[in-house]
């Protein structure tokens, strides 16, 4: 049996793709007319033998909810989510989950990272691995060097595709060959990743108690902050620097009402805070100030190096390429699978409009039923790859394609062009409106003669209009990102309206 685990994340991954994640998690976001985890999720169905796919992630169970049982029961595949109670990272949260996952006793285990956009070859890559040997196999894809850096960079052996090297996102280039985050393991992907959580375990524990006793000094008490009493009398008393006056007269300290009491006595002479020196005080405190100066720069710098792996990293998170790729590499254990298909990553909107031409031209290979075909009588006139979801109502009159998704519900009037975009539900295109290099939010509309469009080489690149943004008539919306709620009723060029 063979089971699949695809990594979903959490909210605070999707910064980046704002405005479009403060509605619904990014997983869910739509991609050629479906859940961006769809894509992933129909393509394990070609697993042979497969079990089980679980989502693994720290969003609320809620969110994913409704979307397992629909899922479910559209693909007859069993899909389940496994919420994490916080990130483990993407090697950490598989181990949190080891004994479900190992439930069914698989024999292989598909990791996928949910936000990439690819034709994921999982059956060739099984069958690859199992001719390899080893613990993993990685799909990986040669890329033009500029963009390399932002990937995982790999080289592998050209003749057994062993994996040897392995850099994340290094600052010099190694390789233009990246890190598709697509994997395929057996069960002993659990040990490795024991390893390195056990090992740092130890470490942090030792590194806690040399850093706890080596900070206190250093942040308790500024090089500059130089108390009479504790640092100068004290030292300098016995040494014949310091001589007393005593006073017969009255002396009282006006700190509070009533009078305070010493714990336990050491003399009934008393220091009244009067005082008198000569100039060679400074030289005193100067010495003081400068020995502490010293004692907390040394400290400092011992307890930054005990602090780092203790506070930054628990020993649950672990991540799959720093902590299992990289010290694995060269040794035998993991393999590559080179895919000559199509691959990208979506971590912005812009990238979500690229992705969806990807999948919508799969579809035409894959499941063409998916594709609308518009006659121009009953349905509107179709160009390309569009996808039109059943509940939409588009006129007959309107122009659509290439690269078109409209989500549910969606209402587009009579006259509208739409090029290269993505219509979310309950969206209204009033008549002669153009929409081109956009991305229209959920219940937002555009007016009548108005235009939404990107200009791909400019600063903003794809238009985005968040959630219920409405652009009034005749408003032409260039290049600009709108946040959810707002009103336009003048044209914008490359700006953010928040
Ligand atoms: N469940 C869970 N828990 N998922 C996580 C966690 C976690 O703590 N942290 C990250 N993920 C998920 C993300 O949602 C994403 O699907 C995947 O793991 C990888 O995310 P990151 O770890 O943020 O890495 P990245 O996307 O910047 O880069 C990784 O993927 C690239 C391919 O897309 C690296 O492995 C690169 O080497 C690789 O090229």
């Amino acid at each position: 049996k063979v089971v699949a685990v695809i990594l979903v994340g959490g909210p605070t991954k999707g910064t980046r793709f704002r405005p479009l994640s403060l509605n619904i998690p990014k997983p869910l976001f739509p991609i050629a007319g479906q859940p961006m985890v769809h894509h992933p999720i129909s393509a394990c169905k070609r697993i042979p033998n497969l079990a089980q796919v679980y989502l693994l992630g720290f969003y609320e169970e809620r969110e994913f909810a409704l979307y397992v049982s629909a899922i479910s029961n559209e693909l007859k595949v069993p899909v389940r989510y496994l919420r994490e109670d916080k990130p483990h990272g993407s090697a950490g949260g598989l181990y949190h989950f080891r004994n479900l996952i190992m439930e069914d006793n698989p024999s292989h285990i598909f990791l996928l990272n949910c936000d990439v956009c690819c034709s994921f070859p999982l059956p060739e890559m099984l069958e690859a691995h199992r001719k390899y040997g080893g613990i993993g196999t990685l799909l990986v894809i040669k890329v033009s060097p500029e963009s390399a850096s932002q990937f995982g960079e790999l080289v592998a052996d050209p003749v057994t595709n062993e994996l040897l090297h392995y850099t994340e996102k290094p600052e010099t280039f190694v390789s233009d060959r990246i890190n598709c985050g697509v994997y395929v393991f057996t069960p002993e992907i659990f040990t490795a990743i024991r390893d390195v959580s056990s090992q740092r375990n130890d470490t942090a524990t030792l590194r806690r108690v040399s850093s706890y006793e080596a900070l206190q000094p250093a942040t308790r008490i500024p090089a500059d902050f130089v108390r009479l009493d504790q640092d100068i009398l004290s030292p300098l008393a016995g040494k014949k620097q310091l001589y007393t006056y005593e006073t017969m007269d009255f002396w009282e300290q006006i700190k509070s009402p009533g009078p305070t009491g010493w714990s336990s006595l050491v003399s009934d002479r008393i220091n009244c805070g009067v005082y008198v020196f000569t100039p060679e005080i400074f030289t005193a405190i100067r010495d003081v100030s400068s020995q502490r100066n010293d004692t907390a720069t040394l400290r400092r710098v011992s307890s930054y190096e005990a602090l780092q792996p203790a506070t930054r990293i628990p020993a649950d998170f672990v991540r799959l390429d720093q902590d299992i790729l990289s010290p694995l590499a060269g040794k035998k254990q993991l393999y590559t699978y080179e895919t000559m298909d199509f691959w990208e990553q979506i971590k912005s909107p812009g990238m979500s409009l690229r992705c969806s031409e990807l999948y919508l031209s799969q579809f035409r290979l894959t499941s063409p039923h998916m594709l609308a075909i518009g006659d121009g009588t009953k349905s509107a006139i179709v160009i390309g790859d569009v996808y039109i979801h059943p509940s939409a109502k588009v006129h007959p009159t309107a122009k659509i394609g290439p690269n078109v998704s409209i989500s549910a519900n969606a209402r587009v009037g009579p006259g509208v062009r739409l090029i290269s975009c993505i219509i979310l539900d309950d969206v209204e295109i009033m008549e002669n409106a153009v929409v081109t290099n956009a991305i229209v939010g959920w219940k937002s509309s555009i007016g009548r003669w108005s235009r939404a469009e990107g200009v791909y080489n400019s600063k903003l690149g794809v238009t985005i209009l968040g959630d219920s943004v409405a652009v009034e008539d005749e408003v032409v919306v260039t290049s600009s990102i709108v946040l959810p709620n707002k009103t336009l009723n003048v044209s914008v060029q490359d700006e953010i309206i928040l």
